[in-house]
């Protein structure tokens, strides 16, 4: 029987984050289980950042991006020790159970909190839908949305001036943020870890686009493949285009999330909550055909990435 559950967000920060927090209180609440916000992820439980919710700690905040908990990151938490001064602070602070919301290293922490008696579940937030055996993670959408928006924009301007924007996006080497919002913004070249970077391959195309009179060209370049400033040089040096580079950043991770993601984060509160009550930690919770399930942390962790090779075929027949 659990009394007290504990709430914290770590690594990246996501929209839908707050959503998921507002969700877990007010199920637990609603089942007469008192909640802790633990501030600024690991780094705050261990320094026993700790303040005990009430209902109205959590009013106002569905709308609003980023979390109102904090987030850090903190190395030292793969150390033993450092994991057992975790639980010290959990049991001063009469706290249960524990529901971290985070991607795969926050995940690994949690899973250690659970072997050393605390039952943690975690919950999949990042803008890289990067976590293995959900279909999609909180934040993802918002994000997604966002990138959509900007490209619609540079294509109008690309499209006065002739030129060729190359837009970067995040994903920490995961390439759905590009290949979503290549197919949904209609872009001419996607380039991610899946596809491989062959830069005489888009140089070829931007030529071969050119010559059949096309006005503009969008190329949506997941982060850390190339220096996206010399590609664009390099663009208006050997094709008809002149190249701009655009870095979207991390205005991709703010905002407020989309209603698909607050639906999102607020179902998968709910399952934290049900699967603590019934004495269960050491999982995660995932969407997978649109049903909320759980999934053992070890197995998650371990499970290939979803390949999307199917994204990418449609994509080739859209162009
Ligand atoms: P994300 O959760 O988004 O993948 P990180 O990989 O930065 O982000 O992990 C967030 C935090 O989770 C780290 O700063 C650290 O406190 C904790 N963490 C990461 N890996 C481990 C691990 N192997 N064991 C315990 N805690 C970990
Ligand atoms: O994991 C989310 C993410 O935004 C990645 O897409 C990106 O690579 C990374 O975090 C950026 O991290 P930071 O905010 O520490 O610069």
């Amino acid at each position: 029987m659990i009394r007290k559950i504990g709430i914290l967000t770590s690594g990246g920060d996501a929209p839908g984050m707050n959503a998921a927090i507002r969700s877990v209180t007010r199920v637990a609440m609603a089942s007469g289980i008192e909640v802790a916000g633990i501030k600024d992820g690991y780094k705050g439980l261990v320094n026993g950042d700790i303040v005990n919710f009430t209902r109205s700690s959590v009013s106002d905040i569905l709308a609003r991006g980023g979390t109102i908990l904090g987030t850090a990151r903190l190395p030292e938490f793969k150390e033993e020790e450092v994991q057992l001064l975790a639980c010290e602070r959990l049991k001063e602070a009469h706290i249960d159970a524990l529901v971290v919301i985070g991607g795969d290293g926050s995940y690994r922490g949690a899973k250690s909190l659970t072997d050393h008696g605390i039952n943690c579940i975690g919950l999949p937030g990042t803008i890289d839908n990067d976590i293995s055996g959900t279909d999609y993670t909180i934040g993802f959408d918002t994000a997604l949305n966002t990138v959509v928006e900007c490209v619609d924009r540079l294509r109008d301007t690309s499209s006065s001036h002739h030129r060729c924007s190359v837009v970067e996006v995040m994903g920490n080497r995961c390439g759905d943020l590009a290949v979503y919002s290549g197919i949904s913004c209609g872009a001419e070249i996607v380039v991610t870890s899946e596809t491989g970077y062959d830069e005489e391959a888009i140089m070829e195309k931007l030529r071969y686009l050119d010559s059949q009179g096309k006005n503009h060209a969008i190329i949506i370049i997941s982060e850390k493949i190339t220096d996206v400033s010399l590609l664009a040089r390099k663009i208006s040096d050997h094709t008809g285009f002149s190249g701009r580079a655009t870095v979207l950043g991390h205005i991709q991770r703010g905002g407020s999330p989309t209603p698909s993601d607050r639906v999102l984060a607020s179902r998968m509160g709910e399952k934290a909550v049900d699967l603590l009550v019934k004495g269960i930690g050491g999982q995660c919770v995932a969407t997978v055909h649109n049903e909320i399930v759980a999934i053992g942390i070890n197995e998650a962790l371990m499970m290939p990435k979803m390949q999307k090779r199917f994204l990418y075929r449609l994509f080739d027949r859209l162009v």
